[in-house]
């Protein structure tokens, strides 16, 4: 039978104080109305529609079409409204649709899946999630009969001093039987304050009809609307802290879980420890047993078993097993450290492997580079492989000496075993074996020193 969804975030956010629709700000590096749809699918949600409105065309490019059909709201004129523009994408199906808003980050599968099977189990054509606000101003108040059935929701603006004591409120994820859901809809009315097309009022209408209503307590924290960028702010930490929270029931050693940020999509392997400071995002993946931080950065990078990274920045590089970088190392997209491999401080690798046990320890920039196995890069090496127009690519062969503050001048190929004397400006290339040496011979004047202090003292 399956299960659908609908989205609705067509809403303008003004309060965001942003370009972006508000939907589409970040939360463990995911846009929020991402996050939604991931836990509707993880409680079974196959086809999901999202209904968008402000900033529409970015929100469709932002979630692609793989898992989400969209419905166009042109004007935002309430809740039940923005719902039944979602109807087309729907026609034919018939079974339990889960209605919920874009901006609610945490809200987990978990929770979507006991509100089906609550609803399930009452045999209900609509339940909503319900909780017990702390604070309930501004939201729905939730009204039950005496044998406890919620009969109806009444907004804040609408309601009498009494329903306004209530403090079970409506969270805005509902489950609703959908083909009653939808010929009910184009009957709903806008007379209320706020003249807007509510869809709390489908429930006050099935409850009416006589219909099973049913409301499930949930926790309020699962349903924290994201308003503005201070409670954006508060969602993502605490996000951050039950992602932070899976790594350590894991295995993970998270030093500070105060400064340690960890994306949605991140893999850490068992004893892994993170140090203070570090940021982890993208779909990185990291194995066991390494030492991250403090201090570093990585983005969307593969990192083996047993690696060291201490104070660095990756972006889209990979790391074999047992390789090091950092101090101050800078791994940008394609740059590839092979097994046993060294990346020392102030080193800047791209679109560059180096060969297993290969090390760059100090100051040296690699770019559009193979190094072999077991090769030094001496401090200070400079791979050139760019002359204004085109990047030309360096290939240093296995156990190549490499001498400090050499220049290698792409295209250029070192053999295998070559040395590089220090300072050198390689231009040609190297034969497996030798020794090049581009560099002015060192000439000798004697006494020339004493000469010229007498001079300049005399
Ligand atoms: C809604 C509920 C309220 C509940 C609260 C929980 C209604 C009338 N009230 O109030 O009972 O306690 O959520 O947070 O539903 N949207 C559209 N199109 C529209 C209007 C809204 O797509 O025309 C989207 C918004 O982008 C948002 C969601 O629907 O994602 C909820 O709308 P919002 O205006 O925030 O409703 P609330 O006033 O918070
Ligand atoms: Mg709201």
């Amino acid at each position: 039978m399956g299960l659908a969804g609908i989205i609705l975030a067509a809403g303008k956010g003004t309060r965001m104080k942003s370009d972006v629709p508000k939907v589409l700000h970040l939360c463990a590096g995911l846009p929020m109305v991402e996050l939604v749809g991931r836990s509707l699918r993880e409680a079974g949600v196959d086809r999901c529609v999202v209904v968008v409105g402000h900033g529409a065309e970015q929100v469709r490019i932002a979630l692609g079409n793989e898992h989400y059909s969209f419905a166009v709201q042109e004007d935002q004129l309430g809740t039940g409204h923005a719902t039944l523009m979602a109807g087309e994408g729907l026609e034919n199906y018939d079974g339990p649709v889960v209605v919920t808003a874009g901006d609610t980050p945490l809200l987990t599968g978990d929770a979507i899946r006991t509100l089906v099977e609550a609803h399930e189990d009452a045999h209900a054509v609509c339940t909503v999630a319900s909780f017990y606000a702390r604070d309930p101003k501004g939201y729905g108040r939730v009204v039950r009969d005496e044998s406890g059935k919620p009969i109806h929701i009444v907004e804040e603006k609408d309601a009498t001093p009494d329903e306004k004591g209530i403090m079970e409120v409506n969270s805005g994820v509902y489950c609703f039987d959908s083909r009653l859901l939808f010929s009910l809809l184009p009957t709903l009315r806008n007379n209320n304050a706020q003249g807007e097309y509510y869809l709390p009022d489908a429930l006050s209408a099935f409850a009416a009809q006589g219909k099973t209503t049913h409301a499930v307590v949930l926790e309020e924290q699962l349903f924290m609307g994201v308003n503005d960028k201070w409670q954006l702010a508060e969602a993502s930490r605490l996000l951050n802290q039950s992602i932070l929270k899976r790594h350590c029931e894991a295995g993970v050693s998270i030093v500070d879980p105060n400064t340690t940020w960890i994306g949605a999509d991140v893999e850490i392997g068992l004893d892994t420890v993170i140090e203070p400071m570090t940021t982890i995002g993208g779909n990185t993946k990291i194995g066991a047993r390494c030492h991250i931080g403090p201090s570093s950065k990585i983005d969307s990078s593969q990192v083996g078993d047993e690696c060291r990274i201490l104070m660095s920045y990756l972006n889209a590089a990979r790391m074999a097993n047992g390789s090091r970088c950092g101090p101050y190392a800078h791994l940008r997209p394609g740059a590839e450290l092979g097994e046993e491999a060294r990346a020392g401080n102030f080193v800047e690798i791209k679109n560059a492997k180096l060969g297993r046990k290969a090390s760059a320890n100090h100051l040296t920039y690699i770019g559009d580079a193979e190094v072999g196995d077991g090769a030094n890069i001496g401090a200070g090496t400079i791979t050139c492989n760019y002359d204004g127009f085109t990047k030309h690519r360096t290939k240093i062969g296995n156990n190549t000496f490499v001498g400090s503050n050499s220049t290698l001048v792409a295209p250029v190929t070192l053999g295998d075993g070559a040395y590089v004397a220090a300072g050198s400006v390689i231009t040609q290339d190297v034969s497996e074996d030798a020794l090049a040496l581009g560099r002015a011979r060192q000439e000798e004047k004697e006494g020339w020193a004493k000469r010229w202090r007498t001079k300049n003292t005399s």
